[in-house]
């Protein structure tokens, strides 16, 4: 009797665990979206792939519906004697010639985006009559102006002897959103009283405003004052990040030796003996030139002058 409890015990406990199984399952009877593929940010210069993928199930695929906010801009209606694509224009949107749809899947590419391209994109898919099942998937897509290249640093030199003053300015590439510059020495970020305010320039394009700016630091090159400056390799790298983007970050490197006075002082002693050696040298060449060869020529002289007495 015991035994027989336990194993009916077990077998609704297996039985619900199976049903709740069950019921995480997609099911694969109704139209339902598997995939939607909207890039979350993107460069208004690129060309973007949308993609949507559903499952029909036993459904027949009525339509295929592309929407921006709300307002719609492609269907694929494969059930339509004619105008199987349709497009409609929408600010911001444009749609490339090789677009793809079927009954999987349906995939169109944007180009020639702009400001009014940022927005929600919707993938909305219906089956046929009797039931018309609908199915739908969101994401959101900003579109933004981003750097071309890296920030330009300016006015560092490259060798500096202790107690020197360093002036860098590091200039951005346009873009949008503004750029958020930084500087850091030797991966310190550089305090903000070494900073003065940043300039800015803006220019239109693409319907954005694009901004570039420059960031000066001004130091003293102390260690007392600024202990992360060492002898030697010193490391200055300026960064401009996009923000909300964090894998949009642009940077660049500049390498500076600082020396300092003792080592001057002693670069001046090695100067001055290898000068004095060369003035050593120049004083027996000038002995040689000024008093042994007129001597060789007094000689040489005279001998001729003997000679011609004798003969
Ligand atoms: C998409 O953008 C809208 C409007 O800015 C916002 O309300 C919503 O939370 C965003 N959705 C996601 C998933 O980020
Ligand atoms: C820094 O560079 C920018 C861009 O080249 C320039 O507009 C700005 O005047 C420079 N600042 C200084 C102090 O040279
Ligand atoms: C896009 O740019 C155009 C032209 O500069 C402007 O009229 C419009 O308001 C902008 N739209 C958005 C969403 O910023």
């Amino acid at each position: 009797m015991e035994n027989f409890n336990i194993k009916g015990i077990l077998s609704f406990k297996t039985c619900c665990v199976m049903c709740i199984l069950i019921s995480f399952l997609p099911n694969t009877r109704t139209l339902h979206i598997t995939n939607i593929i909207v890039p979350p940010f993107v460069d208004v210069r690129d060309v973007v792939t949308l993609s949507c993928s559903y499952n029909i199930g036993t459904q027949k695929l009525n339509s295929v519906k592309w929407y921006k906010n709300d307002k719609e801009f492609y269907r694929y209606a494969p059930l339509m004697p004619t105008k199987q694509n349709m497009i409609f224009n929408l600010e911001g949107v444009h749609i490339t010639t090789d677009h793809v749809c079927n009954e999987k899947f349906c995939t169109i590419h944007l180009d020639n985006l702009n400001n009014e391209s940022t927005g929600a994109y919707r993938c909305e898919v219906s089956g046929d009559a009797p039931e018309f099942q609908l199915s739908h998937e969101t994401s959101n897509m900003t579109v933004a102006a981003l750097p071309q290249h890296n920030p330009k640093i300016e006015g560092i030199e490259r060798n500096y002897y202790e107690g020197d003053f360093l002036f860098g300015n590091c200039t951005s590439d346009f873009s949008y959103p503004p750029p958020i510059m930084s500087w850091y020495i030797n991966d310190q970020k550089a305090d903000s009283n070494l900073l003065q305010p940043f300039q800015e320039s803006t220019v239109d394009a693409y319907g954005f405003k694009l901004y570039q700016r420059s960031l000066e630091i001004r130091f003293r090159i102390d260690k007392r004052i600024n202990p992360f400056i060492t002898d030697g390799k010193v490391h200055m790298r300026c960064v401009a990040q996009i923000r909300q983007m964090p894998s949009q970050i642009r940077e660049s490197e500049h390498i500076f030796y600082v020396s300092s006075w003792d080592e001057l002082r002693n670069q001046k002693l090695i100067n001055w003996k290898s000068s004095a050696h060369n003035l050593k040298i120049t004083t027996a060449k000038s002995i040689l030139m000024y008093i042994l060869l007129p001597i060789c020529y007094f000689i040489a002289g005279s001998k001729m002058l003997l000679q011609t007495i004798k003969s």
